[in-house]
């Protein structure tokens, strides 16, 4: 029993820690020239002179800052040009949707909306309706022992991590530890990793005594800990409903067109089926299906095991201690895993704020200075049995790809993702949210996107460059999405 378990846990653990060593990364690659204008020398000419334009406007009649003291004939370094043209916004030629074609829109495509934040999709029928009310009841139900909670587990219900409102995050942070060696990472699943499980269901009876399940504790032999906070959940349904091959496609986009800053698909395997999958759920991208999540969920964050997810994790890694499980047998048929999943991908995506001209300007800013080389702005899903999900175009600001972010890595290899890499986090929702990145360290949006290193280095730098009116608009944009 106590093997079976244990060598069926490389699948049953949270998506596959494979230990593979992070893809080759040459730092060169990082500090390639990452031209700014991506365009033709003649549109650098228009920039250069639309930016002399307006600071002359500015230095002219805004009257602001004495301290703007003389306006330049030397030529202007690039970088600079894409500041001065940065100012007003008036640059009208960043593209805010690249790619959307590539990936499969057509003027027959539609947006898909949500109702209001935790709210459906827009456009279910009746039954569909029906369906997403049973899941979200059932996404708030708090499981007990008898329910097949535990031994080890995190929370007792998803709501208690995914709320404000249900479905969304309420910045609870959990732990995950590994050892960092020379033949690469090791998720350390014999001390019971690389997911900590901080709460247990404590004295059970056992023979004639008492048995006691004590949570995890980050073992002595760890050098890696990370944390990774909770992410919210809306929208998620179109997400899954867009074809691997989309992701695919846009990784080799990428690396055509903004080389510096390409991502990698993680592919992981999809449990039911045993095929390889285009992972794109969890901070470094290790899950490939909503379905698959909400099983892993109720066994790695709840205890609850369920058809595709079968084997119990052992408490700090040991398998012996599951002697003594209240619960031995399948814990659940399948049914929840199945409602959690359809309150999940029924669930709309998070309604943007009006739009306005700053906003907008802001949205090109964000362009021009390359965030959308990894935020995505827009994807196309494929065909799906629910026509609100069907070949629908919407907005998370994100390629659910792999980047090298340097230092801010988490030190946790997942699947094919290196210690160093992380999924591109998706910026919709970002104005309801008050903390940010994987573990949670960053308390402004301002401070999230000073963080960024590795591949990120470049759009960092000219964020930082940036006017204040610039950035002020570039803040405000995120904000509304
Ligand atoms: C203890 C807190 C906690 C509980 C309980 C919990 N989650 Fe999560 N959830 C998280 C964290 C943390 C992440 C990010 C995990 C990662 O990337 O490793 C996450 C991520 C997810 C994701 C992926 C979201 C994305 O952005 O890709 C899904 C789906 C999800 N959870 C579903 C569920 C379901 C369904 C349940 C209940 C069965 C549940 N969660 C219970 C904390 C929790
Ligand atoms: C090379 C790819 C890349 C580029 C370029 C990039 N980002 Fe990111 N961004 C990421 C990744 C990956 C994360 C998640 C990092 C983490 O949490 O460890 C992230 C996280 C963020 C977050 C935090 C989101 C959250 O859910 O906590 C914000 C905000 C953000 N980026 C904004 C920007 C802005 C603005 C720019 C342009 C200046 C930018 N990013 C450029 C890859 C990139």
């Amino acid at each position: 029993m106590s093997t079976a378990n244990r060598s069926s846990r490389s699948v049953s653990a949270p998506q596959g820690n494979a230990r593979q060593p992070s893809r080759a990364n040459p730092a060169g690659r990082i500090d390639a020239a990452h031209d700014p204008m991506r365009g033709a020398p003649v549109k650098l000419v228009q920039r250069a002179i639309r930016g002399a334009l307006i600071a002359v406007s500015i230095l002219g009649f805004g009257g602001c800052g004495t301290h703007r003291t003389a306006v330049t004939t030397a030529p202007v370094a690039r970088s600079e040009v894409a500041d001065l043209t940065a100012d007003l916004a008036e640059d009208d030629s960043a593209d805010v949707t690249p790619y959307l074609g590539e990936l499969g829109a057509t003027s027959f495509t539609t947006p898909a909306r949500g109702t209001t934040l935790g709210g459906p999709l827009h456009g279910l029928d009746a039954g569909q309706l029906a369906r997403f009310n049973e899941g979200r009841d059932e996404f708030m139900d708090e499981d007990d022992v008898d329910e097949g909670l535990g031994p080890v587990f995190n929370e007792a219900s998803c709501v208690t991590c995914h709320n404000a409102p249900v479905g969304g995050t309420t910045g609870r942070v959990e732990t995950r530890f590994g050892r960092a060696a020379a033949g690469g990472f090791d998720p350390m699943e014999l001390y019971g990793g690389s997911l900590l499980q901080d709460h247990a269901i404590g004295e059970i009876p056992a023979g004639a005594g008492l048995f006691t399940y004590a949570p995890e504790v980050v073992p002595a032999e760890a050098n890696v800990r990370a944390g990774r906070i909770t992410t919210p959940l809306f929208g998620l349904g179109l997400v899954d409903a867009v074809p691997d091959a989309t992701f695919l496609t846009l990784a080799r986009l990428e690396a055509r067109h903004t080389p510096w800053a390409r991502g990698t698909a993680n592919l992981v395997t999809e449990v039911s089926t045993g095929a390889t999958r285009v992972g794109r759920f969890g901070w470094k991208a290790q899950v490939p299906t909503l379905h698959q999540f909400s099983g892993d969920a109720y066994l790695n964050e709840m205890g609850v095991t369920s058809p595709d997810f079968p084997n119990e994790n052992c408490p700090q890694g040991d398998c012996s201690k599951l002697a003594f499980n209240p619960y031995p047998t399948l814990n659940n048929d399948g049914k929840a895993v199945d409602e959690f999943f359809d309150f999940m991908r029924l669930l709309g995506p998070p309604p943007r704020s009006d739009r306005s001209y700053f906003k907008q300007s802001g949205e090109r800013v964000f362009a021009r200075i390359g965030c959308t080389d990894c935020h995505t702005p827009a994807l196309v899903t494929g065909e799906s049995p629910v026509a609100a999900l069907s070949r629908k175009q919407f907005f998370p600001y994100s390629d659910f790809l792999l980047h090298d972010m340097g230092a801010l890595g988490d030190g946790i290899a997942q699947g094919r993702a290196g210690p160093r890499e992380m999924r591109t986090a998706p910026l919709w929702g970002l104005g309801s949210r008050s903390l940010f990145l994987h573990d949670g360290r960053a308390k402004t949006v301002n401070d999230a996107i000073l963080a960024h290193g590795g591949q990120g280095t470049t759009a960092r730098a000219r964020y930082y460059r940036l006017n204040p009116m610039s950035r002020a608009a570039l803040l405000t944009f995120l904000r509304s999405l």
